[in-house]
């Protein structure tokens, strides 16, 4: 006879098709621990509550050790029959406790059980998320650090923009993983109610204590609302925002990998180790772990979606559609613990090939902003210089020459601004001249105020960032 919560009140048993359409325990038995630890603190309010002996409970509690051993090292497992983790575990219970097994339901729904299970789980994984995103970020840091000073060609709709620092490229991911550990971190903050007590949504007319089991169980409180407590997943629908972030950041590093690594750039070379072939062409090496992670941002954002469009328009307080917030949790969760250890590899081993990213960061006439603004110091309103610089490209162009190899007379020809006499400033301190500025590390180092590309201020930026990531 299947185990049921809920035969009383029926005459008959359920149809096969609802069974099968109505069972979760092959999705929610990976939340069997943490209903263990839910019910340990339940038992010990019903006890508070004059409903266990002590007696009772310590019996209680050694049968919940041992069902939690058994479900650990595999003896206990659900069976088709159990509709769900919380059936299964009672099934265990009164295997092992008889009568006394169906004592601890008293003041308990499976609503707020099902509630505080998936938080007590969210809460745990989310900290070995952090954990994985910290190792991506210490891996970026690592090459950003080896990096600082070496230029590469910035861009901007994927064309050379400006050159910029490879570490700072590097860093600018970082930022964003971190911002992503952060919110992970917010995010506890507002999951860390505990919704057991609320029952099936009305609280109990037992004498429990919620404030006790919210204690027991390490949340912050005890939610203030039993029909919010059961209705609520606006914990599962933030994680999931912040699972498809990460997921999001995850696929622009990875499109910029898979950029890197082409033909076209040669920008790094990825490790073997990181790296798949090709079953047909033997001189293949495929960057597949970045074009998986860009890949599983797809299904990060459709797990958000899925659970969103769930909760859209539900009435209060619970429906069985909730049952439906499990499986893109799990995706999400699973995902990210897949995805990240791979990224990370990819970048703490990929090798960077400095000579090619520092002979093409001047290329696409990349010095152009800095001899417009050479000109601006020299006194030149930008909207001249903007348009004798367009003029000198131009030249460039016909001329099949680059802005680095012009000459002093080339640069007379073209416009008077570019005098090449050195100058002073409006603070009249010295200026360079034209062709000085004309060089990739020069444009990099003069980007020295706060925020920018200059190595020093790359490293700078690197202290800050290790302080914020041990903090993490
Ligand atoms: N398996 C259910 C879920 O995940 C547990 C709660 C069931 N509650 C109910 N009233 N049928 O949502």
């Amino acid at each position: 006879k299947p185990m049921r919560l809920w035969g009383g009140r029926f005459e008959g048993g359920p149809a096969d098709a609802l069974t099968r359409l109505s069972v979760s325990v092959q999705f929610d038995w990976r939340l069997a621990p943490y209903d263990l630890l839910a019910s340990r603190a339940h038992a010990r309010v019903l006890h508070q509550a004059g409903l266990l002996t002590a007696e009772e409970l310590d019996r209680m509690i050694g049968a919940l050790d041992d069902l939690d051993r058994a479900c650990a090292s595999g003896t206990f497992r659900p069976t088709v029959a159990d509709e769900d983790v919380h059936t299964a575990l009672e099934r265990g219970l009164l295997e092992r406790l008889g009568v006394l097994g169906g004592k601890l339901r008293a003041g308990r729904s499976r609503n707020d059980q099902v509630a505080t299970d998936l938080r007590l789980y969210l809460r745990d994984h989310v900290r070995l998320i952090v954990s994985r995103l910290v190792e991506l970020e210490t891996a970026l840091m690592a090459q950003a650090e080896e990096h600082a000073a070496t230029a590469a060609p910035g861009m901007t709709h994927l064309q050379h923009a400006q050159p910029v620092s490879f570490g700072h490229q590097l860093l600018a991911h970082v930022h964003a993983l971190a911002r992503d550990a952060d919110r992970l971190r917010d995010w506890d903050r507002r999951a860390a109610v505990s919704p057991l007590g609320a029952g099936a949504l009305a609280g109990s007319s037992l004498p429990l204590d919620p404030q006790a089991v919210a204690e027991e169980l390490g949340f912050t409180s005890a939610a203030q609302n039993s029909m919010d407590a059961v209705a609520d997943r606006d914990f599962a629908a933030e994680f999931l925002f912040c699972a498809a972030m990460i997921g999001v950041h995850l696929s622009r590093l990875g499109e910029e990998v898979v950029l890197w690594a082409s033909q076209e750039f040669r920008w790094i070379e990825m490790d073997d180790a990181y790296s798949t072939g090709s079953s047909i062409m033997p001189q293949k090496k495929n960057p597949d772990v970045a074009e998986l992670a860009r890949g599983k941002a797809g299904r990060l954002i459709g797990d958000l979606v899925s659970l969103l469009t769930t909760l859209k328009g539900l009435p209060l307080t619970y429906n069985r559609d909730l049952q439906e917030d499990k499986e893109p949790v799990f995706d999400a969760v699973d995902t990210l613990l897949l995805v990240l250890p791979a990224v990370s590899g990819l970048i703490a081993t990929m090798r960077v090939n400095t000579a090619r990213l520092e002979s093409s960061a001047p290329d696409g006439f990349a010095l152009a902003t800095d001899l417009a603004e050479l000109l601006v110091r020299r006194g030149v309103p930008f909207r001249d210089a903007h348009e004798a610089v367009g003029h000198l490209v131009v030249w460039c162009q016909v001329n099949d020459t680059t802005l680095e190899r012009l000459t002093e007379e080339d640069l007379a020809k073209i416009s008077p601004h570019f005098a090449t006499a050195a100058d002073t400033g409006p603070g009249g301190e010295p200026l360079p001249g034209p062709l000085d500025v004309l060089n990739v590390q020069g444009a990099l180092a003069s980007r020295k105020a706060h925020g920018g590309t200059a190595p020093d201020r790359v490293r700078d930026q690197l202290c800050a960032l290790r302080e914020t990531v041990d903090g993490q």
